[in-house]
């Protein structure tokens, strides 16, 4: 197997090309974050053939790594950046194609990343290097595609059905498409010396764009400013604080879950439309507001002491919250009603064009978010599916708990919670009747899982001196 070596500071951008060249050709490719990294790494490893390189990284630039490697290893070069040429110093020559080397611009150079690595490296092997026909006639039809085991880590489910290669050309498939894992999973074949899973060839694109769309989010965050940070961090840990020592949370935990809040309110900022609805929720600092960050932040917490506690999750199930009921921002109580079956209602005054309003706004919402295209996946479904009930009882589908999402189940449940505890004093009796509650009701099919971890934590808080 060809050897090959990425260099780039940035992790989400390096993860997503390495995914695309591992899970497109048979090469193996190794990462470094910056240029003095690479240069001990390529010491060390006489076998690499070929390298790709960032520009600007700290403490060097692709420029020190590309004359370095001139005066010592000459091997081909592509330089990946999204500085064009002329923006670069040093560079007014390249790329010299007779010398194996190529230049690619960041983001769109991702598309045609693997075809130019492959045809730099059989240019370079046709001017002298040997072995390529040997090489050509081992290849044999792709009908898995591999994927480096640490890039499942940022997840805690994944488009695709993921395989482990057993033999030449047996696959045992360990992970259903959209199945939840926790990093325990991943790790345990790792411990076993595993550095690839493999997808199925056809899966492979959706599974790239899913990790695409995943990060897309993550690339487009800028720093958000000081106000607007001690702003929300405020207000979060006042309506947070109560709960906190009730689930045995960890401050690491609760921390990560805050400034995810923070960066993605910031993310929002970017779609006028759905931003302008969340600037009304803040503004308005009503039920919709104040019960919207509290699942934002119990999700996360729920998810955490399921080991589903990946960035990737938490991103989600945090954005989901945030923006679940915001189509009812101008008829807050409405947020109120958890269902709509008849047995329900009969007791309350609903206007005909309020139950519409009520029932409309899972899919209205998870429309608007669809049609953002730039958050990441699952966040659609989640929110389709926040009203829906493990007893089939729920809207706008009636779903049954084996229908309801992972990820949904999740958030379903921490709506309850936080519904049932907001406004009241907590104490400890309070939040045992809670859970007694939610185990009774929700003891169907995926809530199972979500159920047995959120008691443990309760009772791990409770045995605490
Ligand atoms: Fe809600
Ligand atoms: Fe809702």
């Amino acid at each position: 197997m060809n050897e090959i070596l990425y260099v780039d500071d940035d992790d989400d951008f390096r993860e997503l090309a390495t995914l695309k060249i591992e899970g497109t050709t048979e090469l193996e490719t190794y990462e470094c974050k910056s240029v003095q990294a690479a240069i001990k790494f390529i010491t060390e490893t006489p076998s690499i053939q070929l390298i790709i390189s960032d520009y600007d990284m700290p403490g060097g630039n692709g420029n020190q790594l590309y004359e370095y490697i001139k005066k010592t290893r000459p091997i081909p070069f592509i330089l990946f950046t999204s500085k064009t040429l002329a923006q670069i110093d040093n560079f007014e020559c390249f790329p010299a194609t007779e010398k194996g080397e190529a230049y690619l611009q960041k983001p769109e150079g991702l598309k045609s990343l693997a075809e130019t690595v492959l045809s730099v490296l059989n240019k370079s092997k046709e001017n002298g290097m040997k072995e390529e026909k040997e090489e050509k006639k081992a290849e044999k039809p792709i009908e898995f595609c591999k994927i480096g085991i640490k890039k499942l880590l940022r997840f805690n489910s994944i488009n695709s059905d993921i395989f482990i290669k057993m033999s030449t050309n047996k696959y045992l498939k360990i992970i259903n498409k959209n199945e939840l894992y926790d990093k325990q999973l991943i790790e345990k074949y790792q411990d076993k010396g595993i550095k690839y899973f493999h997808v199925k060839k056809e899966d492979f694109s959706s599974l790239f764009d899913y990790y695409a769309q995943a990060f897309g989010s993550i690339l487009c965050k800028e720093n958000i400013t000081i106000e607007e940070r001690m702003f929300s961090e405020g207000e979060c840990l006042r309506l947070v604080g109560e709960i906190l020592p009730y689930m045995g949370i960890n401050e690491q935990v609760a921390k990560t879950i805050n400034e995810l809040i923070n960066s993605n309110i910031k993310v929002i900022r970017g779609k006028p439309n759905i931003f302008e609805l969340l600037s009304k929720m803040m503004n308005n600092r009503d039920y919709i507001y104040e019960h919207s960050i509290l699942i934002s932040y119990i999700s996360g917490l729920v998810a955490s002491k399921m080991s589903w506690n990946t960035e990737n999750t938490l991103e989600k199930l945090s954005l989901a919250g945030l923006m679940h009921d915001i189509s009812l921002v101008d008829e807050p109580t409405l947020a109120k009603i958890e269902n709509i079956g008849e047995e329900k209602t009969k007791t309350m005054i609903i206007p005909k064009q309020h139950i519409a309003l009520i029932r409309d706004h899972p899919q209205k919402i998870s429309e608007m978010i669809r049609k953002a295209n730039c958050f990441p996946p699952d966040i659609d479904q989640i929110i389709m599916e926040h009203h829906e009930m493990p007893d089939g009882s729920g809207f706008p589908k009636g779903l049954s708990s084996s229908k309801i999402s992972p990820l949904a189940s999740i958030f379903i449940i921490s709506e309850k919670l936080v519904n049932s505890i907001y406004q009241k004093q907590i104490n400890k009796e309070l939040f045992e009747g809670i859970i007694d509650n939610i185990m009774v009701t929700y003891n169907y099919g995926n809530f199972r899982k979500i159920i047995e971890g959120l008691n443990k934590a309760v009772a791990e808080t409770f045995k605490k001196p």
